[in-house]
């Protein structure tokens, strides 16, 4: 179907009403074909793919239903309205469980006529657009649950996809809510260990003079409460894989113990003596910048090196933008499927503030808000932005954002916007680089020379 779907069979038997309302309709842009009858109407549709069928009910011949059904086996995007007389509601309500997208009573205003129309496209776009990104996260926008189609999030997949084969340790970095969970548990679940234990631990979670009999294990009496033995963690990941979350928070004794565990793959349980040898894969994870922390040295440098053989840096949500469609309908389909209703799909509004939010809670933030929004939309079928938390409503950082990239109700102006777009990315380029053009060139990977005549050519238009 064509972006703005323009193409329309209008069907009614009266002359005067007929010709009227296709006056209208072509004032308001729609190519308009009229059919005098049902029999003249399916003679029309044979012959061109219409976007739109606005038909009347009653027609002495083929009836308004028959047209309609007609109209959606043929072309099941078509958008069908009907029109109807007083007192044959019911029958409309039959029509739309047969296909029909809306149907005005008449009398009626033209406006009313308009407004189902212009409802029923949007109702449609919204619902191709849907189909199209639940398609794109069924193919290839995803990699064990982790979702995303940036350019970042697909290297990303790819890098995961390799690691996971290998038993490297992993150092995962990134933002509070950025995803480190769940890349770690893809990669075991991608990994040949997946039908071992994946085994995690928050050590920031466990108090300091627990932490090491958490990870190590302890024998009896080994401390004041020590009752009896107990494996720890690292054995119970044996040949599968442990997850050290937030793995700056470590004290630098117990830094010294993990080191030699990634060393040697052996240690003792807290108490004992007794060796014990471990084949684990350790993934560790941290929203502090380590290196910082071996820089002022409160993180060995040591450690670091031995965790970060294999970095994985996962962006905020605010620099990866491309990936909000594609999530919220990932979380949209969560939510919806947990509570057996249809998934639902976003108005433009709300989704233009979803797009342009900062999301300082990255996707778990996300998350949050969809699943508020699934439990507040009630029996409605489309999000609507008063749906969302009031503090995302409105757009807050949209200064960093190009405005108007979620295309606005009445559409822009291509070219104009392109070289908006254009000239924004090369000021920001110049500003970096303190206004130096070939330095402005190299950051936007142009020769200087196409940079100096965009330029030339964006300060011409201004
Ligand atoms: N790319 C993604 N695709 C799908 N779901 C995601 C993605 N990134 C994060 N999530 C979801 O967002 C939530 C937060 O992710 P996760 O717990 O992995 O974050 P985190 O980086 O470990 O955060 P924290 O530092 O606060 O522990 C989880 O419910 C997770 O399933
Ligand atoms: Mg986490």
């Amino acid at each position: 179907m064509p972006d703005t779907p323009k193409h329309l069979l209008l069907v009614e038997d009266e002359a005067p009403l007929r010709t009227a309302v296709a006056e209208r309709l072509a004032d308001h842009g729609y190519e308009v074909v009229q059919a005098d009858s049902g029999e003249a109407a399916l003679e029309a549709l044979a012959e061109f793919a219409f976007d739109i069928v606005v038909t009347d009910l009653r027609l002495p011949g083929i009836d308004g239903t028959s047209v309609i059904e007609a109209a959606v086996e043929r072309y099941p995007e078509i958008i069908g309205i009907v029109m109807t007389g007083y007192g044959t509601v019911r029958d409309a309500v039959e029509v739309i469980k047969r296909g029909a997208a809306d149907f005005v009573t008449k009398p009626f205003q033209f406006d009313e006529l308009r407004l189902a129309l212009d409802g029923a496209i949007e109702q449609r776009r919204l619902k191709s657009e849907n189909a199209w990104l639940r398609e794109q996260l069924q193919q290839r926008y995803s990699f064990e649950g982790i979702v995303g189609r940036s350019r970042v999030m697909r290297d990303l997949f790819q890098t995961l996809e390799t690691v996971a084969r290998t038993a490297s340790t992993i150092l995962v970095s990134g933002e509070t809510g950025t995803g480190k969970e769940v890349v770690a548990r893809a990669i075991h679940h991608a990994s040949p260990r997946r039908g071992q234990r994946f085994v995690a631990l928050n050590c920031s979670a466990i108090p300091e003079n627990l932490l090491e009999a958490e990870i190590f294990g302890h024998v009896r009496g080994a401390f004041t409460g020590a009752i009896g033995t107990r494996q720890g963690r690292l054995e119970q990941a044996h040949r599968g894989t442990l997850f050290l979350d937030e793995v700056g928070t470590m004290s630098m004794p117990l830094q010294v113990k993990l080191l030699r565990v990634l060393q040697e793959r052996e240690f003792e349980r807290v108490g004992d003596n007794q060796t014990i040898k471990v084949d684990v894969r350790v993934i560790a994870a941290t929203n502090a910048d380590l290196g910082r922390m071996v820089a002022d040295g409160s993180f060995r440098e040591d450690l670091y090196y031995r965790l970060n053989v294999i970095p994985v840096t996962l962006p905020p949500l605010r620099d990866r933008r491309e990936d909000i469609p594609l999530l919220v309908q990932h979380f949209l389909q969560k939510f919806c499927n947990e509570v057996g209703r249809p998934v639902m799909t976003v108005s433009q509004a709300a989704m233009r503030s979803l797009m342009t939010n900062a999301w300082p809670g990255n996707v778990r933030q996300l998350e949050n808000a969809m699943e508020r929004a699934v439990a507040l939309s009630g029996s409605r079928t489309q999000i609507e932005i008063g749906d969302l938390p009031p503090d995302i409503q409105q757009a807050s950082d949209a200064g960093d954002w190009i405005p108007g990239l979620a295309l606005p109700d009445d559409g822009l102006d291509f070219d104009a916007f392109i070289s908006r777009v254009e000239h924004e990315v090369i000021r920001r380029a110049l500003e970096r680089t303190g206004g130096n053009k070939a330095a402005a060139a190299s950051v936007l990977n142009l020769k200087r020379t196409t940079l100096v005549e965009k330029l030339k050519r964006l300060e011409g238009l201004a």
